[in-house]
């Protein structure tokens, strides 16, 4: 006999998932035996360091890292944290201040219902990392869209956001550097930001993922301007600063009440992270700045083999300043972002993003990821270059 198990509609109310025409396109090709280059994924194809892998098989033996961790994290990693956000932002942090999280994605998606009321706002940007819609609406809070628009820099304007809308809300996701625009926040932005959470009562969650992949001057944490830790937090990930994907490690940190708040709803859904784990990457966090500049080199050359590939086209391809992804608006006018990523994956077997599928503010640009060797990432540039528009 079969049950009819129950469907949850919260599933529902998320979006559809865009891009499965578009993987089925690619499934024919690779089937055809094209060989397709992959820009379409941000997953860091390279070893994490070695420093990081001694660490790791050094801590194996110690009979304490396999218990259950503390589900804020150990002292010891939280002090390593601490330091750290110090030594790199300036930032002075307690250890009550500091959460651990099993990846960022995870605290993300958690968040809202930790923090919210059903039918409570949820300002999430668009384009934007999916976890900050899903995580409102698994939660019963609706998410209010924040359109990022090239002309203001990728930074949402918070004072077009209605009256009514800023009363409700509850929390303000922001994201920078940005995914997938490659936006860079301003210390001016993030007062604004401040000054709007204050006023509404918001607790501002600064997902800072891809804070450590910069390339010219460092980008800034939320916790650096005045009055943040009153508001807010930030939510840092090991996953892109030293491509440790497979991992899960990552930490909130800010405002005691909120991460008190975080921790506390997080201790019923896990249990921490392998102290194993938090051991090793409180070692690279102390001791791997040479490592960091290493990978920041590595993804510095493939963002430019990919914009100087493609420079012969005469296309507008913005070099970013931070991020793992160039966004560029779809230089062939009038057509879909849709249409210009088939057309490149049918001709030139290569794999770039229609804008699209990262929402309706997303149209009219496409992205590529940085995550495969700048060999590769040159051979793409110059196959879409070659095609005929
Ligand atoms: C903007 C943003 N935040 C957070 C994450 C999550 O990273 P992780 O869960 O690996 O820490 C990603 C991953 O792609 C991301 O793009």
């Amino acid at each position: 006999m079969f049950m009819d198990h129950h469907r949850s509609s919260r599933l529902d109310r998320l979006p559809p998932y865009l891009f499965a025409e578009f993987e089925k396109k690619r499934t024919a090709l690779e089937k055809e035996g094209h060989d397709i280059i992959n820009l379409g994924i941000g997953d860091p194809d390279t070893d994490p360091p070695k420093l990081l892998l001694d660490a790791m098989v050094s801590v194996l033996h110690d009979p304490l890292v396999h218990q259950y961790s503390p589900s804020q994290g150990t002292e010891e990693f939280r002090s390593g944290v601490a330091d750290f956000f110090q030594r790199r932002y300036g930032v002075a942090l307690e250890n009550r201040e500091i959460c651990l999280a099993v990846g960022s994605k995870e605290l993300i998606a958690h968040a809202p219902m930790a923090l919210t009321e059903p039918g409570d706002i949820v300002l999430i940007p668009e384009p934007g990392y999916p976890p900050y819609r899903s995580g409102a609406v698994f939660a019963l809070a609706e998410p209010w869209v924040m359109k990022l628009r090239a002309d203001r820099g990728f930074l949402p304007d918070l004072d077009a956001i209605p009256e009514e809308v800023a009363r409700k809300a509850r929390i303000l996701y922001l994201n920078y550097p940005n995914n997938p625009t490659g936006g860079v926040a301003t210390l001016d932005f993030y007062r604004e930001a401040v000054s709007f959470a204050r006023k509404y009562d918001i607790t501002v969650i600064s997902d800072e993922a891809y804070a450590e992949l910069y390339y010219e001057e460092p980008p800034h944490s939320f916790l650096e301007v005045e009055g943040a830790k009153e508001v807010g937090v930030s939510v840092h990930s090991m996953t892109k600063t030293f491509s440790m994907a497979g991992w899960r490690i990552a930490w909130v940190c800010g405002n005691a009440d909120v991460v008190e708040t975080l921790r506390s709803f997080k201790a019923n859904c896990d249990s921490g992270q392998f102290m194993g784990f938090q051991k090793a990457t409180t070692a690279i966090l102390k001791d791997g700045a040479e490592e960091m500049k290493r990978i920041r080199d590595m993804y510095r050359a493939r963002r430019d083999a990919f914009v100087d590939g493609l420079q012969s086209t005469g296309w507008n391809i913005p070099r970013p300043n931070a991020g793992l992804y160039i966004w560029f608006p779809v230089p062939v006018e009038g057509m879909s972002s849709m249409d210009f990523a088939g057309k490149i994956l049918e001709e030139a077997s290569v794999i770039v993003l229609p804008g699209s599928g990262f929402g309706e503010a997303a149209e009219g640009f496409a992205r590529a990821a940085l995550t495969i060797p700048e060999g590769r990432i040159r051979e793409a540039a110059e196959r879409i270059s070659k095609i005929n528009w």
